[in-house]
């Protein structure tokens, strides 16, 4: 299957972008749960599996470090000498405020969204190693198949959402930019096509989903804490929302904080919208790149809405 994205490591020197080989750095001692043992670990509260943490890299946050006056100090200190994407986002101290401005989240392109998605591209983002370690990621993750009463969202979607084959639930919505990828989405019962750029609303009801999940997109959001807002208002108490990403994107589309920063960096940046969304967990990281360094690398950063809320 061709891949559309560029790595970004092309687009930008290979000293901010750690990519793939940094990855490398992380030995695994992790396993994942068996499907018996997801399934009796679904329950609100619980969190899907995580592997141990061994490092980080860390450009920008030594850059925010700066920004907020020595706060990341230790985790910066701890980053430099370790390499492990999931390290960023233990013990982390977030500034007071939203360290981000507007021209964080301008991009090269600027023309409206429905544009460059007005064709539809059937093709994948990620190579099959990464989308084969999404898709175990969500079935250790997700809800048992065709749990009563379980519905999904699946955010920036196309014409497919890597779910483990067979997958359903009586309610999943794909919400995307086109059309024409969404209606062959084989796992979807519903579609939503809408421009979260111009109108960050989500169009459903309070506490009404159990996951949402959101593709190698989450770098295209201009306006993330709206959105991540709305993520936490249509979860329900405890729903899990996971974000993947690799460090392919198409660049002229991803925004600017995203396409000068690193892969570390943009767990950071993923957790930070959780953490300043409001209503969330701590968010965690986690690599499940499946052959650090020779295929695409892929990282989860998720979240629970606070199950009290
Ligand atoms: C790289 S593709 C990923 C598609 C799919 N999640 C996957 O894993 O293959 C980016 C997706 O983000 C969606 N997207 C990009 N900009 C968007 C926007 N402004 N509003 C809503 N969706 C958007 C597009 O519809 C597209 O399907």
């Amino acid at each position: 299957m061709p891949h559309t994205h560029n790595h970004m490591n092309t687009i930008v020197p290979r000293t901010i972008f750690p990519s793939s080989s940094s990855s490398a750095a992380a030995a695994s001692s992790f396993h994942f749960l068996g499907p018996a043992k997801a399934k009796a670990q679904w329950k609100i509260g619980k969190r899907p599996p995580r592997r141990l943490v061994l490092g980080v890299a860390a450009s920008f946050l030594d850059q925010l470090g700066r920004m907020a006056t020595g706060l990341f100090s230790s985790v910066t200190a701890s980053a430099r000498t370790k390499s492990n994407v999931e390290q960023v986002l233990k013990n982390v101290e977030w500034p007071e405020n939203f360290p981000f401005k507007a021209e964080d989240f301008q991009r090269f392109d600027e023309s409206p969204d429905t544009f460059f998605y007005s064709e539809p591209r059937f093709v994948t983002h990620i190579d099959d190693p990464a989308i084969r370690a999404l898709t175990k990621y969500y079935s250790e993750a997700f809800p048992p198949s065709d749990t009563p009463g379980v519905c999904l969202l699946d955010l920036c979607s196309s014409w497919v959402s890597h779910f483990p084959a067979g997958y359903k639930q009586d309610r999943i919505v794909g919400m995307g930019m086109n059309e024409e990828e969404l209606k062959r989405n084989p796992v979807l019962t519903e579609y939503v096509v809408q421009d979260l750029n111009v109108n960050p609303k989500l169009p459903f009801e309070d506490n009404s989903f159990d996951v949402i999940t959101n593709a190698v997109s989450v770098d295209y959001l201009t306006k993330p804490m709206d959105v991540f807002k709305e993520m936490e208002r249509i979860l329900k108490p405890g729903g899990l929302a996971i974000m993947s990403f690799s460090n392919r994107c198409f660049w002229t589309k991803a925004i600017s904080i995203w396409t000068s920063t690193g892969d570390s960096d943009h767990v950071w940046i993923v957790g930070s919208y959780f953490h300043y969304a409001g209503g969330f967990e701590p968010p965690q990281a986690v690599d499940i790149s499946p052959n650090p360094g020779r295929s695409d690398p892929m990282y989860i950063v998720y979240s629970r809405k606070v199950a009290t809320a």
